[in-house]
């Protein structure tokens, strides 16, 4: 059977239009001297787009064969996942409820703003680590039952063996289009929060025997744990899939490089990869998930680490919101570079 054939064998919903466009960078690809692409999963039309409605598409499926009547899941307070999942859940009838941690950008704005439209049910917590939220989830699904409801748990980044599928999916998106543009990609930049996209797209490819080096940008944990957790979702990939385990391939690499002090962290290279990118093309990132891929393309372009000319592809994970949260940051980024009003 082919991949295409064992990913149809996998309930999916419909949640976002596909493809989503593969672009070309012209005016970044002659600056940085090389042919460089972008795939726009910032613009999966679900509730402001990114990566989470394609792994929804595959995980809800789950939940509706579970009975489910609540969506529960966790994140920073400017949670991507808790928008995606909020509307989501609007769109299939279901309750939400959400459990954010605290951190300085709790304003109504932003990602938090629209889970507020949509109506979750929001509970703020105090943690350490913006990733560790589990328990307080667990706590969350509890009272829910004990109020009648039937909750089914996301996990955080929306991350699952089944959910990453969606990015194994979304490789033969890249590459039928790639094929149709007459491109193939030497290198691919994803980011890597719980290694899913990273994990799933880098399957997809291997196994249609296209082998670029995949970079992944780590946006919290250091190379060697996400290293750990790639090889995890490989393992259940492989099995959901029925594909004979394979080890993980030579050609990849993982970098903490970008990740500053911790996550969320909007570095002077994220925010000047951020700024650079919107004015060479008009094209907006965040500063927590695809600046910090941006960050890491253009150090390694002007490092002399991609070959010149080199065909170069980032998957465009989403996260734009976040912009506004960090509106201060950018605009004292903008005010040092000197371009203030
Ligand atoms: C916009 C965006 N990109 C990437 C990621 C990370 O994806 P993964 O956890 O699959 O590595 C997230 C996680 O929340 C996200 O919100």
């Amino acid at each position: 059977m082919t991949l295409r054939e064992q990913l149809a064998l996998h309930p999916r919903i419909e949640l976002t239009r596909r493809p989503t466009p593969l672009q070309r960078l012209d005016a970044l690809s002659a600056q940085l001297d090389l042919d460089l692409w972008i795939k726009r999963d910032d613009l999966t039309d679900l509730a402001l787009g990114g990566d989470k409605p394609r792994k929804l598409e595959f995980e809800l499926p789950l939940a509706i064969g579970a009975g489910a009547d609540t969506l529960v899941t966790c994140g920073s307070s400017q949670s991507n996942l808790a928008r995606l999942v909020t509307a989501a859940a609007r769109r299939i009838g279901m309750e939400c409820c959400v459990v954010l941690s605290r951190d300085e950008h709790t304003a109504m704005q932003a990602n938090l703003l629209t889970v507020q439209l949509m109506g979750a049910e929001t509970i703020i917590v105090d943690v350490e680590d913006h990733w560790d939220l589990e328990s307080h989830a667990v706590t969350a699904c509890s009272a829910l039952i004990e109020r009648g409801r039937r909750p089914y748990y996301i996990p955080v980044s929306g991350s699952t063996p089944t959910s990453c599928l969606a990015y194994v999916d979304g490789a033969l998106e890249i590459l039928q289009q790639a094929s149709e543009h007459d491109v193939e990609f030497d290198t691919v930049f994803t980011p890597v929060g719980t290694g899913g996209v990273f994990s799933g797209s880098l399957f997809g490819f291997h196994h249609s025997d296209r082998h670029p080096t995949f970079i992944g940008v780590s946006v919290n944990r250091d190379a060697a744990t996400c290293r750990r957790n790639v090889e995890r979702w490989w393992g259940d990939i492989s099995g959901l899939l029925s594909v004979p385990y394979k080890h993980l391939p030579a050609h990849i690499e993982l970098t903490a490089g970008f990740v500053g002090a911790e996550y969320g962290d909007a570095t002077d290279a994220c925010l000047d990869a951020i700024i650079d990118l919107a004015t060479a093309e008009g094209i907006l990132v965040d500063p927590v998930y695809s600046g910090k891929v941006f960050a890491a393309l253009f150090d390694y372009a002007r490092a002399g680490r991609l070959e010149a000319g080199s065909t170069v592809l980032v998957i465009h994970s989403g996260g734009v919101p976040a912009i506004f949260s960090y509106a201060d940051k950018i605009a004292e980024r903008l005010r040092q570079r000197g371009r203030s009003i």
